[in-house]
């Protein structure tokens, strides 16, 4: 393969806009971005610098390596009139298995980035783990030179390995991030900023570098503090689903401490 390609990005989301600048600054083009909406096709092809459409007929049919990069349900859906034919194609998604990019060509694979990515927030993507596959040992090959060119972090795994990957990924960064919210709102509706947990939450992530997340763990579930833990029940007065929240892992946290 060459150092550099030529690529078309499907999709101009999140992942999409990270990879993409990724790619550039690896030295590669990006020429063509392809999207449901004209609106974030030509948001990213604008700073990208390439062409861009909503039209299948309009993909460039000389690219290097398509990065298919949509909301698992359209990538599920498919893209009908899309052939590829030995052309590279890989889409980026944790939950779908490969085989997904069979009918549009015959060298098809994943590159999974086992990390959280927002359009906005810019990343050092040399540290982001790429889970890769391929259809065969060479395609795999193939693959692995255009991770190594975004990524020092390459992982290869099966679908089935990405998918419990995927899962995991949904209970340590979905849940949490879900959970953060649910504090800034409690703070908020005592007017106290989100800004004074920052430094806990920081700290909570940090921990786990060093440490299991069973050695990690405090609080007053962990400490059988049941006046403490009845309190709080009685703080969420009026919102069901957080006390059903709360009890569950407070339960989760006594059955894991407390087995032997
Ligand atoms: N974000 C992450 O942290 C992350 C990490 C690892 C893997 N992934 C995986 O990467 C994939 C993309 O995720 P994302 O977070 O980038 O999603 P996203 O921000 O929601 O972006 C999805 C993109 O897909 C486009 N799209 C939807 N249906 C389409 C269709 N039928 N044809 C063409 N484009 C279509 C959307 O177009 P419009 O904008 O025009 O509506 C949007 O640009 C998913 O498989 C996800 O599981 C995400």
């Amino acid at each position: 393969m060459a150092v550099t390609g030529h690529i078309v990005l499907i999709g101009a989301g999140n992942v999409a806009t990270r990879m993409g600048i990724a790619l550039c600054q690896a030295g590669h083009h990006i020429i063509h971005v392809h999207s449901r909406s004209h609106e974030s096709s030509s948001l990213l092809a604008k700073r990208l610098d390439c062409g861009h459409g909503t039209n299948i007929s309009e993909i460039p049919e000389n690219a290097d390596l398509y990065l298919v990069a949509v909301a698992d349900q359209a990538l599920n859906k498919g893209f009908p009139g899309l052939k590829l034919n030995q052309r590279l194609v890989v889409h980026t998604s944790g939950s779908q298995p490969m085989d997904i990019l069979e009918h549009y060509s015959s060298v098809h694979g994943v590159i999974y980035p086992l990390q959280t990515l927002s359009r906005e927030r810019d990343i050092d993507f040399r540290r982001v783990p790429l889970c890769i596959e391929a259809n065969t040992p060479e395609n795999l090959e193939r693959i692995k030179e255009w991770a190594r060119t975004v990524s020092g972090i390459i992982y290869h795994v099966d679908s089935r390995q990405r998918a419990i990957l995927h899962l995991a990924a949904v209970f340590a960064c979905n849940f949490p991030n879900q959970l953060f919210h649910v504090a800034e709102r409690i703070l908020e509706r005592y007017q106290l900023p989100f800004e004074m947990l920052r430094p806990l939450i920081g700290e909570t992530a940090a921990k786990v570098q060093a440490m299991t997340p069973f050695q990690a763990q405090t609080g007053p579930a962990l400490r059988q503090d049941l006046q403490v833990m009845e309190k709080h029940i009685e703080l969420l007065r009026g919102d069901a689903m957080l006390q059903e929240i709360y009890r569950i892992l407070s339960e989760m946290i006594t059955q894991t401490h407390s087995t032997p």
